[in-house]
């Protein structure tokens, strides 16, 4: 039997559930920039929900969009069949995503997203006879979703201890956190460039033809925001060209306007080999991720593919015609509205106001890139995350939501925040921080 109102039987995801259980915190609704609290109270959404209701919450055109395909046609299998919207949505992904980049694998998610792309990697040097470059490399602090390819490339140590082994040949670049050199730092840090270096001492212990991709976010974001040191991006690129490494850039967070381009590959000028997106994709209503990749990988796979099958990957949901109707929608809203260049307009005004909040009580580092902003606070004598999840609970009860990733506030509001809503992120916060020891 049913029992409304029971907290019990859901098993929460990345949520501390006995303590939630016992003092909830729950969300019924959402219009532009606010969720509505089942207390109905008004939240500011500093985090677009999950760094992904880009066009801001409740958009007519998606629901719309959305209804109609459902009436249209609501599934078609994606394996042997076709639907009209799937092969639009890949050509206007192809239009807003760097030169080049002329193919698109669809999925449903984030992880589903990177899982795809490492594969691809793989089949992709296998196709063309480099079948010993079997080797994955992600960096430390890396998030890249919760399947086991992602954990394994990613560098959050709580995402991998409880897991085992994971994949087998991977290894890790160091992060670029320096907070000795770079604290306090706007936009890039200065100091860090050299640390791409390490692919080098990975080539020297593991032999470049052993290493199939280096996978790495632009602008770290689940570890606590990390914008990459001047010239790190681009040293990178330049090393794996010279060691013919696959380079993927995870732009789940960083695509679709985030740092007021399409992409973050288009923002620092370095293109990649591949980009995994998800979240912004479809503003969050319907789950879709993408994995867009370079012609010559797609191209080497359909001329030296050993079966008709080309690649042996596919979801159930891939290019699932309703996700896709959404995302079509949210692309249109995007450029009707000019919401990157709107993003890009305020990404001074949010720089300004995080750094205002320099010398506050506890606070040790403030960072940001784009319409990203994070503050780094130390840990409480309680242990790391404490004062971050204290802080958190604080703002969500004067109506803000903040993400508390550890001891660092992130916030990465919807492209369609205004000053007066970077205003109040900022004056909440301080409070916020202020009240909690
Ligand atoms: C860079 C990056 N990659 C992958 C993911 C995983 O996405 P999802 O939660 O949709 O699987 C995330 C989610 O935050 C992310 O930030």
């Amino acid at each position: 039997m049913s029992k409304p109102n029971n907290l019990e039987p859901l098993w929460m995801p990345f949520t501390p559930n006995k303590a939630f259980k016992k003092d909830p915190r729950i969300i019924v609704g959402a219009k532009d920039m606010h969720f509505i609290s089942d207390d109905n109270r008004q939240i500011l959404d500093g985090t677009a929900g999950l760094w992904c209701v880009n066009a801001g919450h409740g958009r007519k055109k998606i629901q719309e969009a959305v209804t109609k395909q459902i009436e249209e046609l609501d599934y078609s299998p994606p394996f042997q069949f076709g639907h009209p919207k799937q092969f639009e949505l890949a050509n206007r992904l192809t239009e807003i995503f760097p030169e080049g980049m002329g193919h698109v694998f669809l999925s449903n998610s984030g992880s589903e997203a990177v899982d795809s792309a490492l594969k691809i990697a793989l089949a992709y040097q296998r196709s063309r006879g480099h079948a010993a470059k079997t080797r994955l490399i992600g960096r430390e602090r890396g998030y890249h979703g919760v399947g086991f390819g992602g954990i394994s490339v990613g560098g959050m140590v709580k995402n991998r201890m409880y897991f085992g082994t994971m994949l087998a040949g991977v290894d890790h670049l160091r992060h670029t956190h320096n907070l000795e050199l770079n604290a306090f730092s706007k936009g890039q840090p200065q100091h860090g460039a050299d640390l791409a270096n390490d692919l080098e001492r990975l080539v020297q212990l593991h032999d470049a033809s052993t290493i199939a991709a280096v996978i790495v976010e632009p602008v770290a974001g689940s570890t606590g925001v990390l914008p990459p040191p001047v010239g790190y991006l681009q040293r990178l690129r330049e090393l794996c060209t010279k060691h013919d490494i696959l380079l993927i850039f995870d732009e789940v967070i960083s695509a679709f306007g985030r740092l007021g381009k399409s992409t973050a590959s288009d923002y620092f000028g370095v293109i990649p080999d591949m980009i995994t997106c998800a979240k912004g994709l479809t503003n969050a209503t319907i789950p879709m991720g993408a994995t867009v990749v370079q012609d010559f990988i797609y191209e080497s796979m359909m001329e030296h593919s050993d079966a008709p099958i080309e690649l042996f990957h596919g979801y159930t949901y891939s290019g699932h015609p309703v996700a896709c109707a959404a995302a079509l929608a949210t692309l249109d809203i995007y450029k009707e509205e000019g919401l990157f260049e709107n993003a890009a307009k305020q990404s001074p005004v949010i720089e300004e106001a995080a750094h205002s909040l320099k010398g506050t009580k506890n606070v040790i580092d403030i960072r940001n890139m784009g319409l990203i902003a994070a503050i780094e606070m130390a840990p409480s004598s309680a242990g790391v995350g404490v004062r971050g999840f204290q802080v958190m609970k604080k703002a969500w009860d004067m109506g803000l939501m903040v993400r508390a990733n550890g001891d660092t506030l992130a916030f990465s509001p919807p492209l369609i925040v205004k000053e007066n809503h970077i205003d109040e992120m900022f004056t909440k916060v301080k409070q916020a921080i202020e009240q909690v020891d």
